[in-house]
């Protein structure tokens, strides 16, 4: 009897962890060459695989980050791993609206195309203000993003058909919008799971406003990848996370696999605005679909960059 039941138990954790693990890859072969990329927080986890796949493709690749050692490190390696020298760095720091419009000033008057934008940065811990006084996780999380994408729109109009995508979470399921502690860090993880609902929503406003444009709009959940993003979390908790990393989550070349199909597939097209997980459309639950709160939060993001897209 003994026997039968850890048969079983050990049966039944294999297939959870194969299931967990399960992830397809992006078949498509498209080429980039002639495209330039964008792609924030480059240098790390999903971020610096979908630079190397992007790159290997052709793309001239920019990828914007806040640390510049760190990144001249990364882009060292992409241009190795990819064989392709077309890999830069521009320095950008999410978590500040002054160095976001200076980026998007060097930017566009460096760059004359952009085709593809990948709003890939992200935190998870939550428990401090930016040096504008938001909560972290929502200023780099969706304050940042939301105030790049809409400075660097023109170059996306101009270089249509373009693409923006913006690397979201399915723990958006857990979140609410609540639209009065937007400068206030609360519990870490109602932070992070928040903004990560705020970049759904910031995606279907985003591709309804550009409707006509040529510039298409997804966001996407890229799996449970074993990256730093739990690096900066509490000893306690990543002790915890530690053996539930190591069974469940995937690679980072696996975690990059959706960003990659929602940047290179033609077949995406059909559902601008939509949400992606395991390089499929994925069905939003209904708190994410929400147009009403999307446009409130597209509103509310202009008044608080203090800039009208
Ligand atoms: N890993 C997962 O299981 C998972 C699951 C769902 C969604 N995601 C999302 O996937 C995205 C990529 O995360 P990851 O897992 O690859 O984590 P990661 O390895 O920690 O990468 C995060 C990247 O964001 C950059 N970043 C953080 N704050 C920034 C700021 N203020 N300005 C500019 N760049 C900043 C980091 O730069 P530094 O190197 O300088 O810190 C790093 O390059 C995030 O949006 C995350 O929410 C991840």
């Amino acid at each position: 009897m003994y026997t039968l039941v850890v048969v079983v138990l050990s049966l039944l954790s294999f297939l959870l962890i194969k299931y967990c693990r399960r992830c397809r890859y992006c078949l498509e072969t498209k080429r980039l060459d002639g495209k330039t990329v964008l792609i924030t927080g480059g240098n790390s986890g999903i971020g610096k695989e979908t630079s190397i796949d992007l790159a290997r493709r052709g793309a001239r690749v920019i990828i914007g980050c806040r640390n510049a050692m760190r990144a001249e490190a990364a882009v060292k390696d992409i241009q190795q791993a990819s064989r392709s020298m077309n890999v830069h760095f521009r320095k950008l720091d999410l978590s500040s609206l002054r160095s976001i419009r200076e980026f998007c000033r060097d930017f566009l008057e460096k760059e004359k195309r952009l085709d593809i934008l990948i709003n890939n940065a992200g935190i998870s811990s939550c428990s401090t203000v930016t040096e504008d006084g938001f909560a972290t996780c929502f200023g780099v999380n969706h304050l940042g993003p939301f105030l790049l994408t809409t400075l660097l729109l023109v170059r996306l109009k101009e270089s249509a058909p373009s693409r923006v995508i913006n690397v979201s979470s399915d723990v958006y399921r857990m979140a609410t919008m609540d639209f009065t502690r937007f400068r206030t860090a609360s519990r870490p993880f109602a932070s992070y799971s928040s903004s990560k609902l705020a970049n759904i929503l910031f995606t279907r406003e985003l591709s309804r406003r550009l409707e006509g444009t040529g510039v298409a709009a997804f966001s996407l959940h890229p799996g449970y990848v074993s990256t730093n993003l739990l690096s900066n979390q509490p000893f306690l908790i990543r002790m915890v996370m530690c053996p539930i990393v190591c069974l469940f989550f995937i690679s980072n070349e696996a975690g990059a696999q959706t960003s990659v199909h929602c940047a290179v597939s033609d077949q995406v097209l059909q559902h601008n605005g939509g949400f992606f997980s395991n390089c499929r459309p994925a069905q939003l639950w209904c708190h994410a679909a929400d147009t009403g709160v999307a446009k409130k939060l597209w509103e509310t993001s202009e008044q608080l960059v203090g800039q009208k897209a």
